[in-house]
């Protein structure tokens, strides 16, 4: 009989267990955050062998008619203070209430998941030190790639290998603007303007199409990959406002296509080459497919080599997809924290960007004589010219040979002494 209650209890403990969560921001994301937890409720029980339940939503807008409407909140206070909640989702975006908030709560001893890269890449290593201290968890799945699993595999899946680069397509906006301009001729403007109507770029589009957002998730990659923070600040970064249809046009002359890479590789004497810029990427490369708003990440492992991950970066249900999967990992991990930790930034870490090599592709106007020809190969050595449809009489395009960026921009600096106007430099890729 003692046998018996003893199960019935058992049962019903595991029957009663029920884990509070709070959503801090009830935009795009925290929103699909909800909508998750309650779509799936079932099956996310199951996972996670506890009942989840929304007990507070901070926001401090009004969400008239909501059908959570008895969960919102405005004080922050009251997520801090409640010792039910034990994992809280941060979907609010920024750095400056989201560090405050989510600091406050690894110190009270509460798991945090984060969809928010700007704070993962300005305070990951001080976030992830005090989740050690406290023995709580610190998840930040959907900061990059959105609904592709990223940080997951390079930290568990992929943890029998070496890493040594990994290169990425990190942000949709961008590449949708590229994909317009690749295969329907558009301009850059003309492709801006159709993705902030659709939906895909914001209104004010300067972190993507400048490459801020891909340099943060290139950086939280770096951080967790070689182990050592990599602030977005000190890295190289270069968006794609410049990338004209000739540019396109060269590239696909050259047989590849125009890209915003995002990319990290570790060198010999252990520092690493980390940049966020265009770059020619050749058409049989697996990059090289990835269009329209999809992401695409390249890990270059020594025992896998290529993997490549590939997927929606962006949007409410797969980034809020990746959020409720770490939700269900702090809840399965609520003794024992996962490992997932980087110490700070060290001096001299990151080469500076001038030393790192590659070939470039340059576009530049010149009169049209044989002297120009003559003084492009004394100034660059070898190089291999290239042309389009419709070219300018005074047009001039062509390849360099990989040798130093600071080697080339002082050989385009010679050019112009010389009277060329030089209006495109593109980094070639070795994806
Ligand atoms: N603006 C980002 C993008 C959203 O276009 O990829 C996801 O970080």
């Amino acid at each position: 009989m003692r046998q018996y209650n003893s199960m019935v209890n058992n049962f019903y403990d595991k029957r009663c267990k029920m884990v509070q969560v709070a959503i801090m921001g009830y935009g795009v994301v925290g929103s699909g955050v909800a909508e998750i937890l309650q779509t799936h409720k079932k099956s996310l029980e199951k996972k996670a062998q506890e009942e989840i339940g929304i007990k507070y939503i901070l926001d401090l807008r009004d969400f008239p008619g909501d059908p959570l409407a008895d969960k919102f909140t405005k004080d922050f206070n009251d997520i801090l203070n409640d010792g039910e909640v034990s994992v809280v989702v941060e979907t609010m975006g920024g750095l400056s209430y989201a560090y405050q908030y989510v600091k406050s709560l690894l110190e009270h001893g509460k798991s945090v998941v984060t969809s928010n890269k700007e704070l993962v890449a300005a305070k990951g290593a001080e976030l992830l030190q005090i989740a050690a201290d406290k023995n709580v968890n610190f998840l930040f799945e959907a900061s990059v790639g959105g609904g592709i699993p990223i940080i997951r595999p390079i930290s568990q899946c992929l943890a029998a290998n070496e890493i040594d680069q990994i290169a990425g397509i990190l942000n949709g906006t961008t590449n949708f603007i590229l994909t317009k301009m690749i295969h329907e001729q558009m301009g850059f403007d003309e492709a801006l303007k159709l993705a902030q109507q659709l939906g895909y770029a914001e209104k004010d589009p300067t972190a993507d199409i400048e490459g801020f957002d891909s340099v943060r998730k290139i950086c939280i990659l770096a951080s967790l990959t070689f182990g050592k923070h990599v602030y977005p600040d000190n890295i190289h970064t270069e968006g794609i406002t410049k990338i004209t249809p000739e540019d396109v046009e060269y590239a696909a002359s050259w047989g590849g296509v125009i890209k915003l890479i995002g990319s990290v590789k570790m060198l010999e004497d252990g520092r690493i080459d980390i940049f966020v810029s265009p770059m020619f990427i050749e058409n049989e490369s697996q990059l090289a497919g990835v269009s329209d708003v999809f992401n695409g990440i390249m890990v270059r492992g020594d025992a896998t080599g290529d993997v490549v991950f590939y997927g929606k970066g962006a949007g409410k249900l797969p980034t809020a997809s990746a959020v409720v999967a770490d939700v269900i990992d702090c809840i399965k991990h609520r003794k024992q924290r996962k490992y997932l930790y980087w110490t700070d930034s060290e001096e001299n870490y990151v080469l500076p960007w001038e030393e790192g090599t590659a070939a470039m592709y340059i576009r530049a106007f010149a009169p049209n004589t044989d002297e120009t020809y003559v003084k492009i190969k004394e100034i660059f050595g070898e190089v291999q010219m290239l042309s389009r449809n419709g070219e300018q009489d005074d047009e001039f395009a062509f390849v360099t040979e990989e040798k130093t960026i600071g080697e080339i921009l002082k050989e385009a600096g010679a050019f112009e002494q010389a009277g060329a106007r030089i209006v495109s430099k593109i980094r070639i890729g070795d994806l």
